[in-house]
Formats: structure tokens, C-alpha cells, sequence
């Protein structure tokens, strides 16, 4: 006995030392939830790059969330923020080295090679959206999961293709409503001409080397360009004196973006040439470019980015194959789009209520929804609630145009009082003619005309 009670004292204590650790009710930090009061501005994003993407001959492609890590770094490039310090990187139990993409186009370029895209007609223009992770400081317009829509087109070396490009994110960014915009764009060059540039900015960079901030001290050796994008005020003032890319361009680079140009020019699109523009990934060559918000209050975002990253894909293992591409963030577009008051998304609400009494009806009901669904009849309903005036105290919060009632007697006749809600006026149908009645009446009514 005295036993007994030891046992249970000590196992008693063992539960109050492994007492378990309660759910964490929050979102990770950097991390949101996307509720359906937001959805509105998150569908016409969707609708307006989907339509886009078809107009411009891109086609969908979803690849995984997570793939091996040095996907990621060997193509984005190890001196990176991104990748050095923004990857969610891990190990799996299975002793595989993998991240969370923070971004589309490696995973897209994998999936061109893997899948031998390269047979298809070029260019093979590529379509993708989904979240993608990155481990920064989150704030305003910066999260640790943000959603990008990504646009490439592989296969096509003609600057035509950059103008192109381009004009697709000026003209998603204008579909939503945003209309003041600056588009920057820059040559970075290619690795010949690159490489002769990269040595005159690390000379530079070394006699200005006190000036700069502890980061950039690094990166003026290991990846010098991307002291160019250091947004620390001392760094902005080196960086307005050092040499620029686009004066040491090699001929085929600088005729390819002179030809750029004359194409932007042609499409009439409102662009600033940035001699410092050189994007926070290292797999571009040639054309860069940002769009940026046209906040003059506060802080201005860049809504979207890319470039040419001729040599990606051929340094992954594939074919040698020019490539172009874009991404906007989804939640910069969607803080802008309010800023602006763009207008969200309007789905179609129901316009008939179906109000049910008794329990034969109730059942009768379910089916008739079912029916209207099937052809096309938007219908709200409050199936649970017994009382008719609930339900038509619902309806007319709904701001519905048409109540059907169905009660006892009007089961077991085969028919439904129609109730337009604006009128009062009722009348009793034959459930046969239902159908066709309601799609009639909606018509006839005009009531809101919404768009697809
Ligand atoms: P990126 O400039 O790194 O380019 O990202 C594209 C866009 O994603 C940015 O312009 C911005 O709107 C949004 N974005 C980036 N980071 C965050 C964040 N932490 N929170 C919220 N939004 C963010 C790329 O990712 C390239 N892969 C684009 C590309 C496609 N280049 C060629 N093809």
C-alpha cells in the first residue's frame, strides 16, 4: 500500500514536470493569415495576373514549396542576403539539405531542365504563383512569407522580349488600379564585360572602404555590386560616385540595351534608367529592372523586379538558353491598391434567399437549392434557423431581390411562393418553372451588373 502510494506520488510529479506546452495561438512573426474579408483584393490580383498571363501566351506551372537547398544557392548565389542570410534552410529526417524556396525562378528553371522543356517552341514562357519564404526583418511591406506571381520566358535573346516583359508587369500593375508608377531599369552586362566592371568598382569600392558600413566592408570584395543596393545613407553617397555598369558595357551589351530602350520608347512605357539598379539576386545579366510604387508620402515599395539571366540555366546543367523574367510581391501590390483605393474584386452575391417552413419543406428545400445551384442561381439560405420571420429578417439583410418561400402545402402541391423583396409582392410557382422564372426575373430586374 505504502508502496502503491509512492508510485503514484512520483508519476504524479512526472505528469507536472511534462505538463504540455500550450498551442501558440499567433501566426508566426513575418507570417499572416489572408482572411476572406481581404480575399477580394487577393481574387482581383489572381484574376487580373491569370488573364494577363493568358493574353501574353504564358502558361501555368506550380513547382514544390520546398527543394534541395543548393538549388537555391548556387543559383541565387552564396553572397547574397538571401541566401546568406534569409533562407529557411533545414535538414530532413532523411538527411536531405532543403529550404523553403524565396523565390520562383530556380525551381522553374529545375523544372525547364528536369522536364526537357527546351523541345517546346520558344520562348517557353512560364507562369507561376505561391508563396515563397524569406527570414528577414519583418515590417511594413516586408514579411517572412509574402506571395509572389512570377512571369519567364526562356529561349529568346532579342531585347524585344525585355521591352515585352516588361510591359506585362506595367500593364498588371495598371489593371489593378495603380496607375502612378516608375519603372527603373539598368544593364548590368554580361560575365565578359561584367568582369573588367566588377574590378574597376572593387578598386573604387577599396579607396572608400572607411566609408562604408560594416556589411558592405565584406561585400566590396566577395560581391561588390550589391554595395550599389545598400540602402545605408553613407553607402547611397559612395555608391553615387562609383562607376557605372552601363559605361563599360562590351558592344553586344550595349547594343542590346540601346535596342532595349528603343523598344521601351516604343511602348510609350514611363521608365528611368538607374545606374544602380542590380537587383539582390546573382543570376542576372544584361536588362534589370524594378517598378516601384509612386508613394510621395512615406515609404515607397518596389512592387516588382527581374531581368535576363542568360547564363542560369546552362550553369545548372541544361542547354544553353537565354532567359527573361519578372515577380511582383502580391501583398506590396495589395497595400498599394488600398493606398490608391483601387477597387477589389466584386463576386456576384446571391440575388434569391430560399426560406423554408415545416419539416417536409425543409428536406424539399435541400434539393431545390441543389437544382438552382446546378443552373447557375446563386441562392442564400439559413437552413437551420426554424422561424420564417428569421429567415426572411436574414434575407433582407442579404439585400436579396427575390424570397422563395416553401411550406407545407406548397410541397405537397409542387409549387413556391416567389416574394420580390423590393415590392412585397407574391406570387405562386410551379417548381417545374422555377428555374426558368428566377433567371427571367433577374434579368428583367437589372438590378447590379457585376464583372466577370
Ligand atoms: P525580388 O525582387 O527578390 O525578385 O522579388 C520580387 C518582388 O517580391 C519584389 O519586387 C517585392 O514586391 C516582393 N518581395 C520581395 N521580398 C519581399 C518580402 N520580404 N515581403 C514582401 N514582398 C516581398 C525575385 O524574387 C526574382 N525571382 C524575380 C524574377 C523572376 N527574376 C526573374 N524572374
Amino acid at each position: 500500500m505504502v508502496r502503491t502510494k509512492k508510485v503514484l506520488k512520483k508519476s504524479l510529479k512526472k505528469t507536472k514536470v511534462q505538463a504540455v506546452e500550450p498551442i501558440i495561438l499567433q501566426t508566426l512573426r513575418g507570417m499572416k493569415d489572408i482572411l476572406p474579408s481581404d480575399q477580394p483584393y487577393w481574387d482581383q490580383v489572381r484574376r487580373v495576373t491569370e488573364r494577363l498571363a493568358r493574353d501574353y501566351g504564358f502558361f501555368r506551372m506550380d513547382t514544390p514549396i520546398v527543394e534541395y537547398a543548393n538549388l537555391f544557392t548556387r543559383t541565387i548565389g552564396e553572397g547574397t542576403d538571401i541566401v546568406e542570410k534569409e533562407m529557411y534552410a533545414f535538414t530532413t529526417r532523411g538527411g536531405d539539405k532543403v529550404a523553403l524556396r524565396p523565390e520562383l525562378t530556380a525551381g522553374n528553371c529545375r523544372s525547364y531542365i528536369q522536364n526537357g522543356m527546351s523541345v517546346f517552341p520558344k520562348p517557353v514562357k512560364i507562369f507561376s504563383t505561391g508563396p515563397v519564404y524569406r527570414y528577414d526583418r519583418p515590417q511594413e511591406g516586408r514579411y517572412r512569407e509574402h506571395y509572389q506571381a512570377n512571369f519567364d520566358a526562356y529561349g529568346e535573346i532579342d531585347p524585344i522580349l525585355d521591352a515585352q516583359v516588361i510591359q506585362v508587369a506595367y500593364r498588371l500593375i495598371q489593371n489593378l488600379g495603380i496607375k502612378s508608377v516608375q519603372i527603373q531599369v539598368n544593364s548590368i552586362g554580361c560575365p565578359v564585360c561584367r568582369k573588367d566592371y566588377r574590378n574597376l568598382l572593387v578598386n573604387y569600392l577599396e579607396s572608400k572602404k572607411a566609408k562604408l558600413c560594416q556589411d558592405c566592408k565584406r561585400r566590396s570584395t566577395v560581391n561588390p555590386l550589391r554595395v550599389l543596393d545598400c540602402k545605408e545613407d553613407k553607402c547611397s553617397q559612395v555608391s553615387a560616385s562609383a562607376p557605372q555598369s552601363i559605361n563599360h558595357l562590351c558592344d553586344e551589351c550595349r547594343t542590346h540595351f540601346k535596342v532595349f530602350l528603343e523598344y521601351l520608347d516604343e511602348l510609350d512605357l514611363p521608365y528611368i534608367i538607374n545606374p544602380r539598379l542590380v537587383r539582390g539576386l546573382d543570376y542576372y545579366t544584361k536588362t534589370v529592372f524594378e517598378i516601384w510604387s509612386g508613394a510621395e508620402d512615406g515609404k515607397k515599395h518596389s512592387l516588382g523586379g527581374g531581368g535576363r539571366y542568360d547564363g542560369l540555366i546552362k550553369s545548372m546543367g541544361g542547354e544553353d538558353t537565354p532567359a527573361i523574367g519578372f515577380a511582383v510581391g502580391v501583398e506590396r501590390l495589395i497595400l498599394e491598391m488600398k493606398r490608391v483605393q483601387a477597387k477589389p474584386y466584386k463576386a456576384p452575391r446571391p440575388r434569391v434567399f430560399m426560406a423554408q417552413l415545416g419539416n417536409l419543406a425543409k428536406r424539399k428545400s435541400l434539393k431545390l437549392f441543389s437544382e438552382l445551384e446546378k443552373n447557375g442561381i446563386l441562392v442564400a439560405e439559413s437552413f437551420g434557423r426554424g422561424s420564417l420571420k428569421s429567415q426572411l429578417k436574414v434575407a433582407n439583410k442579404l439585400g436579396v431581390d427575390l424570397t422563395l418561400i416553401l411550406g407545407q402545402k406548397e410541397t405537397l402541391d409542387g409549387t413556391a411562393i416567389v416574394k420580390n423583396m423590393a415590392t412585397g409582392v407574391q406570387e405562386t410557382v410551379s417548381v417545374d418553372k422555377l428555374v426558368e422564372l428566377i433567371k427571367k426575373k433577374l434579368k428583367a430586374d437589372n438590378v447590379v451588373v457585376y464583372h466577370n
